[in-house]
């Protein structure tokens, strides 16, 4: 009968413990809550650590065993990216392991671990395959002998295979106890052929057991120091042992997750998961999510069990990320649209609860924190879905840094759930342009995360004032001018501390200051437009005249309740808090007001024009409007077509040449609201009086006659803000970015004035750029066009400009490629024509040749034309591009037959590959590398004719 898992992990611990007198240590936690730099355990050794290094005396008896909680996930050792294509992979995983401390060595460890598995588990010895480490020139490492002897006590030599340090070195970190190892795999190819697949990634030929040797310490200096003493680190996948006891082709077929599979599909109602290990059932996308989840429940529950939390830094932030890709791949892929991740704890708490009983401390707790997480998280998924698709859609090969940021920003979308989806779509992200904007948010919420802080402050300050009776409110004088020429005003003062204001008697140059006036022509911050800034001069007099002249430059104006609050810092002077009126005198910065209210004066025509040309029905959901742009959030569920665009843009701009007067006026809000089609923001509270601002009617008129229907062609909304006496001021308007914001919600930026005719400008020079590419040599256009597509990704453009831009762009494209392809070819024909040279001179039986003009793709066709005349030949090409070489080797069998392996020729220990500074490797039959030091060819060349002679 088949053992269960449980019986699995049992049976080995027994034959350590009971066997062989080890202690049965538990598992440590799976998050090292004392170890700052290790994210998860990753590795049973991990505990262990002072031992091997010799700062604690080791325990008695000297030798452990155990299964360890271990998480792959975020940090060094990484195999979240594997997880649900894969049938070996997982983030959470046990290592079954058995430790020496200074004690047994070698010999016994690989004595063991043959007895653990041929004798106790039974397992056809044919089918396992030992490595041993090939030693390392650069690190002065001799190779382990007598790991590869020990093995030939049990398995013929073709079963032991040598392996560089990358695969038999194993260290745990970049410093940190380390030594040679050699580890078994497990060959589950129904013919047991599979033994030039060891370490190829191959999901029959798998690595099981892993015995580290440890006897060196990597210090900081990146030197090894030898240990005081020698030990002995195994470690085995236990999913991976399950699976090969139970006769399974994948992990998840196993009753490790079986029950938990069994729990997805009653929680979420999805078909049963297909077991498999190969072809369509690896991809199925259904089965995916099995995997996906369940692994992740796993990874949650544990993790979460040991005191780690969901949350947005270092390892919380991987979790978070982890549970978040389970819930998408929940409601994409399995489509469920409630909480269901949470209810999986107790499947996970039911077949892991006897080996790991806390997991039933407080399984409650666990749950409860997913389930928030899921509940918060799914708030988002949905726009963030559809978002993603949009981005998909525009975004051609790759995810645009700014999508995969709104993603991430807004959304909650990790950066590995971007790249996930885009990988299912076969994209990419620009995950660089992603890290820098997230740099430049950081940079940005480090300037002014404090201050949100200080302004809160400030406007409890400034709110206990009002309540103490200062006024009800502060005279805007703004909207009928930008100055105030000295007068009194009664001003209150308080001063930045730190991360907070308060009141002070006075403030000196190059404090920061927050002014409130009684009387002021500056807006304050409202309604989607920008504070002004500017210039206030103070008299610490009533007179105009005396007193100390005191100047504050003004950088923003915010509203707390009904008064206007000066932010700033003093440039000159001693300014003091007064009791009674001082003299002020104040001046707006005109030249950005202005070109605040060209932009607020076209937000409204945009308005307009949108519900003529788009939906009828769009209403406002947020706008931003400053000195720069406007910007424009309305309800409307798809993306804008050229053609709206366009008719949006030129209905703007007609009445922009029309030079339509804008009228304001009070009204009472009921009066107000019967006019036909106007614009008011729903949800917005407005007061008892209302300002109407209309373009192009007077509002006298439309009070008059509330229910004119022609009021419906007129922009007529109430609004605060600051507007051009008429609509000509603006210039003109071009509309430069539109995206989605939120499921429904569609977002428009548009300049105008100067910033329209640059961005304008800049288009107009772009296209003739391109133009003028048309005659550009097929050589040449590749790098123009690169030149000309980082242009247009750092401009600011119409949109209109934009599209005809990527018009263009894709036509020339299409021409670069074909150029390329044209290319090609010639170099593919260059290459074939020398290889039917070599082939007719060539040797029968041996060929070793550098040839000109290939690269490490062309390659493989010469060596395709040469087999075609010299089939006997043992083959070894070379070419050398760009400073790089590849290499190539082909050994038919009877040349195998006489000892000469391709592998061997290439990499092994006297393989030539190290000469050109390579790495590589390959079978008998067929091997290549790479190598980075072409100038050392010949002499490889040489090498490899030396090598070869002695079998050829
Ligand atoms: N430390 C080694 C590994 O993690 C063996 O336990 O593979």
């Amino acid at each position: 009968m088949t053992a269960s898992a449980n019986d699995i992990r049992q049976q080995f611990i027994d034959f350590f413990v009971d066997k062989h007198g080890h202690a049965n240590v538990p598992s440590s936690p799976v998050v090292p809550h004392d170890d700052p730099t290790l994210l998860f355990a990753n590795a049973g050794m991990n505990q262990f650590k002072p031992y091997f290094l010799g700062t604690e005396q080791p325990p008695t008896p000297p030798r452990a065993a155990n299964t360890q909680k271990c998480i792959r996930a975020g940090g060094k050792h990484n195999d979240l990216d594997d997880v649900g294509k894969d049938t070996y992979h997982h983030t959470f995983f046990e290592m079954l392991g058995n430790w020496s401390f200074g004690d047994y060595f070698k010999e016994e460890a690989i004595d063991w671990a043959w007895e653990l598995l041929t004798v106790v588990w039974g397992l056809d010895p044919e089918r396992l395959h030992a490595t041993y480490f090939e030693g390392d020139e650069s690190e002065g490492l001799e190779p382990d002998l007598e790991a590869k002897k020990l093995w030939e006590k049990y398995l013929p030599p073709e079963r032991i295979h040598p392996g560089n340090k990358k695969d038999n070195f194993w260290e745990m970190g970049d410093t940190g106890p380390c030594g040679p190892c050699s580890e078994l795999h497990y060959d589950g190819k129904p013919d047991k052929s599979g033994g030039p697949l060891v370490n190829q990634d191959d999901p029959d030929v798998i690595e099981i057991w892993n015995l580290v040797f440890i006897q060196f310490n990597r210090m900081t200096s990146g030197e090894l120091e030898n240990l005081p003493a020698k030990h002995v680190d195994t470690g085995m996948g236990f999913e991976r042992i399950v699976r090969v006891l139970q006769s399974k082709d994948s992990n998840y077929d196993t009753d490790v997750f079986a029950p938990i599979f069994t729990a997805i599909q009653n929680v979420t109602a999805a078909r049963a998961y297909v077991p498999g290990g190969s072809g369509d059932h690896l991809t199925d996308p259904i089965n995916v999510a099995y995997r996906v989840i369940a692994d992740h429940i796993r990874t949650l529950a544990f993790a979460l069990t040991d005191g780690a939390h969901c949350g947005n830094e270092g390892r919380d932030y991987v979790l978070r990320s982890i549970l978040r890709r389970a819930v998408r791949y929940g409601r994409q892929t399995l489509g469920v649209n409630e909480p269901f991740f949470y209810k999986l704890v107790p499947a996970v708490v039911d077949t892991m609860g006897g080996a790991f009983p806390e997991l039933k401390s407080n399984p409650d707790a666990v749950a409860e924190e997913i389930r928030d997480e899921e509940e918060s998280f799914s708030k988002t998924l949905d726009r963030g879905i559809v978002l993603f698709d949009e981005a998909a859609e525009r975004g051609g090969k790759a995810i645009a840094a700014q999508d995969a940021f709104q993603l991430h920003d807004t959304y909650g979308f990790p950066i590995s759930l971007t790249q996930l989806m885009a990988e299912e779509r076969g994209m990419s992200v620009d995950v660089a342009g992603f890290e820098q904007l997230m740099e430049e948010a950081r940079e940005k919420s480090r300037g002014t995360g404090g201050g949100a802080d200080a302004k809160a402050s400030l406007i409890e300050q400034v709110q206990k004032g009002l309540d103490a009776g200062w006024y009800a409110g502060t005279n805007f004088t703004g909207y009928e001018t930008s100055e105030c020429p000295p007068q009194n005003n009664r001003l209150h003062l308080f001063v930045k501390q730190g991360e907070a204001y308060g009141s002070a008697p006075q403030a000196k140059p190059g404090d920061e200051v927050a002014v409130v006036l009684q009387m002021t022509p500056f807006y304050a911050e409202q309604g989607g437009q920008v504070g002004d800034t500017g210039s206030m001069i103070v008299r610490n007099s009533t007179s105009a005249t005396g007193g100390e002249m005191v100047r504050v430059q003004v950088t923003d104006c915010i509203k707390v309740g009904e008064v206007h609050v000066h932010l700033g810092k003093v440039s000159a002077g001693t300014l003091e808090n007064a009791t009674g009126d001082v003299s002020v005198a104040l001046a707006v910065d005109l030249e950005r007001r202005k070109a605040i209210e060209a932009n607020h004066t076209v937000t409204h025509v945009m308005n307009r024009a949108l519900r003529d040309h788009v939906n009828e029905d769009a209403a406002q959901r947020g706008s931003l409007v400053d000195d720069e742009k406007t910007r424009f959030d309305f309800a409307h569920n798809h993306a804008l077509t050229d053609e709206q665009l366009a008719a949006v843009e030129d209905q703007v701009n007609a009445d922009i040449a029309a030079n339509l007067p804008v009228f304001t006026a009070f009204a009472p809000q009921e009066q107000a609201m019967r006019i036909h089609g106007l614009r008011a923001v729903f949800g917005e509270k407005y007061p008892p009086t209302v300002r109407i601002v209309s373009i192009g009617a007077d509002p006298g008129a439309m009070l008059e006659q509330p229910d004119n229907a022609g009021w419906a062609n007129v922009s007529v909304e109430f609004c605060g803000g600051t507007h051009l006496g008429a609509t000509g001021q603006a210039g003109t308007f071009t509309i430069v970015s539109q995206e989605s914001v939120s499921k429904g919600v569609r977002r428009v930026t548009a300049l105008t004035g100067e910033a329209a005719r640059q961005a304008s400008d800049e288009g107009e020079r772009l296209l003739q750029k391109l133009d003028a590419l048309a005659d550009a040599s097929a050589d040449a256009l590749p790098a123009m066009v690169d030149v000309v597509i980082k242009e247009v990704e750092a401009a600011t453009l119409p949109l209109r400009h934009k599209s005809a831009l990527r018009l263009k762009l894709g036509e020339l494209n299409e021409r670069v490629k074909q150029a390329r392809k044209a290319a090609g070819n010639q170099t593919e024909r260059a290459v074939v024509d020398r290889a039917r040279e070599i082939a007719d001179s060539a040797d029968d039986s041996l060929v070793v040749e550098e040839i000109a003009g290939a690269d490490g793709k062309t390659l493989r066709t010469a060596m395709d034309v040469i087999r075609k005349k010299k089939p006997a030949a043992a083959m070894l090409l070379a070419a050398s591009f760009g400073g790089k070489v590849a290499l190539l080797a082909s050994v038919p069998d009877e040349k195998i037959a006489a000892g000469l392996k391709a592998g061997d020729w290439i990499r092994g220990i006297r393989g030539i590959s190290p000469i050109v500074g390579g790495g590589g490797g390959g079978r008998a039959d067929m091997a290549q590398a790479g190598g980075k030091d072409a100038n050392k060819l010949p002499e490889a060349l040489e090498a490899a004719r030396a090598f070869a002679a002695e079998y050829v």
